[in-house]
């Protein structure tokens, strides 16, 4: 059995509401109490202070779903770890695939931000994903690689990470990787760590996204190589969420 526990990641994405925040947590923090898992939420920015208030005593930690690259200064509208930091953020997402498609996000860029988040004190959550047109032409693992690589060069921050593996014809589409899909593919980045850093390779958790939802994220779940799930669309239902939190590994 894997000594990796596994993280249940709820990224909200451009939604929600103060009502929204406020309702969901009391539940959340109400049912899940004894989950064996670590669970985190990903509000907006402007909801963060409003969870974390809400999440006081509660065991289910608070992530942001981007930050800045940079330490502080003048960079209009930019959040840093250090501000993430103090208002009790753990996690920070860190090159989701709407950022990398959006907003242009280079592998480069995406690296640094991880940097920025160890040295700010957060865990980095980074995420990584093929298009469907890479995985048609067999370009899969070429792209992993490519989105591996900067951190590679970064031992310590690698160290500190949490990895996502997301294939981007996955996310918000109901179209879910099989678990064996999933599993080849983390057994992959696993690999590409192991060559390098065996040690951190089995530490590190890797966990899967893409229209995960109750009906198929236990036999996911399950595959050795996956340790958990960053949740879109099925974060925002309560129930769902609760069902995903109190998964078990066989
Ligand atoms: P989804 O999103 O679960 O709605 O597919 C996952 C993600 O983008 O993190």
């Amino acid at each position: 059995m894997s000594q990796r526990k596994l993280l249940v990641a709820g990224n909200w994405k451009m939604n929600g509401s103060q009502d929204f925040t406020l309702n969901i947590l009391e539940s959340l923090t109400n049912k899940l109490s004894r989950s064996s898992s670590d669970i985190a939420v990903f509000p907006p920015y402007v909801y963060l202070s409003l969870a974390k208030e809400r999440l006081k005593s509660s065991a289910i930690q608070l992530g942001a779903q981007d930050l800045s690259s940079q330490e502080k200064g003048a960079y209009t509208g930019e959040i840093s770890a250090a501000m993430l930091k103090d208002i009790g953020c753990k996690y920070v997402l860190v090159g989701h695939s709407e950022r990398r498609a959006y907003h242009h996000e280079s592998n480069e860029l995406i690296a640094k931000k991880c940097l920025a988040a160890y040295q700010g004190g957060l865990t980095p959550i980074l995420c990584m994903g093929e298009t469907q047109e890479e995985r048609d032409t067999n370009r899969t693992y070429d792209v992993i690689t490519q989105q591996l690589q900067p951190i590679l060069e970064m031992p310590e921050v690698l160290e500190s990470c949490v990895l996502a593996y997301e294939p981007v014809w996955a996310i918000g589409t109901g179209k879910t990787a099989t678990p064996e899909q999933a599993q080849e593919v983390h057994h992959f980045i696993r690999q590409q760590i192991a060559k390098k850093y065996s040690s951190i390779a089995n530490k590190i958790r890797i966990l899967y996204g893409g229209s995960v939802k109750a009906d198929n994220a236990t036999q996911i779940f399950n595959m050795p190589d996956i340790d958990g799930g960053l949740i879109g669309g099925a974060s925002l239902k309560e129930e769902e969420f609760v069902f995903l939190c109190q998964i078990n590994k066989a």
